[in-house]
């Protein structure tokens, strides 16, 4: 997932995230799970969008903090977690610059969140500061392919494009092994890999994903009304449309499937 134009920071506030965040709950288990949360551990959850991890954290008796830059989805994991009957502190704050004291962490979770921070370097320095000597990191990252992976580059793409900005530069490498070694290095960290996990998404037809993406996905919402500004609406959509019906796997419906690991990382 890219954003769409590369220069502004995506608000995922705007649109309905709730609906992508349901579908990244198996993936917030598995991640919670990997990193083995404990009960009474202090954890905090980098870029929780709804709280998929952190509730689940909390679930397990852990004291946890949720962070993210979105203050609707703040509220929205506080309501989830009050629903729940879980205590889980909400802030708001970034990777770049988490609201917390040094040391203050256990264990530090992200779920499909740090991997958008803008300044991976900045990010993981961060990460290693919150985080108590003998604590770990536990992020999810998607694997590159899929239907997803090429609609999302195709999207992005198509707003540059429209707005007359050039391809977007290359962002760090999440998924890669050798990368993600040399950069948590850097902080004194050394990392393994599990996985690969695989998450699939259903629906009806490529053009009912496309649909329900389109009127509910931040950055698909915002890509989206920047085109309508512009006059590309439709004939954008006629192209990312193309892109599901050539990666889709259910000739009868529509499916993908993407690919993540979880990148687990500890002081050396
Ligand atoms: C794909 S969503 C994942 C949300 C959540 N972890 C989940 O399981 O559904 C990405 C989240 O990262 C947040 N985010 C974006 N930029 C961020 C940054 N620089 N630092 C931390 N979180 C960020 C967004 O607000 C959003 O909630």
């Amino acid at each position: 997932m890219v954003k769409p134009t590369g220069e502004m920071p995506t608000d995922w506030g705007i649109g309905h995230y709730e609906r992508t965040a349901e579908m990244l709950l198996p993936a917030a288990d598995v991640l919670v799970r990997a990193a083995a949360v404990r009960s009474g551990e202090r954890v905090i959850d980098v870029g929780c969008g709804t709280g998929n991890a952190a509730l689940l954290a909390a679930a397990r008796g852990a004291d946890v903090t949720a962070v993210d830059p979105s203050p609707r989805l703040l509220a929205v994991s506080s309501a989830r977690a009050e629903q729940d009957h879980v205590d889980v502190t909400c802030a708001l704050g970034e990777a770049a610059s988490i609201p917390a004291p040094d040391r203050a962490f256990d264990c530090v979770l992200s779920n499909f969140g740090v991997i958008f921070a803008a300044d991976a370097h900045a990010a993981v320095k961060e990460m290693a500061r919150v985080l108590a000597l003998d604590g770990r990191v536990a992020l999810t990252s998607w694997l590159p392919g899929g239907a997803l992976e090429a609609l999302a580059k195709a999207a992005q793409q198509l707003v540059r494009s429209a707005v007359g900005a050039p391809p977007a530069p290359p962002g760090f490498a999440w998924h890669d092994e050798s990368a993600l070694a040399a950069l948590f290095l850097q902080h004194g960290m050394t990392t393994n890999l599990e996985g690969p996990h695989e998450l699939t998404f259903t629906a009806t037809s490529p053009e009912d994903y496309l649909d329900a993406e389109m009127k509910s996905h931040p950055m698909a919402v915002t890509g989206l009304e920047v085109l309508r500004q512009r006059g590309h609406a439709e004939q954008a959509l006629e192209q990312l449309l193309e892109v599901l019906r050539s990666h889709n796997e259910d000739p009868k419906a529509f499916r993908s499937t993407s690919r993540y690991i979880v990148v687990l990382a500890r002081r050396m």
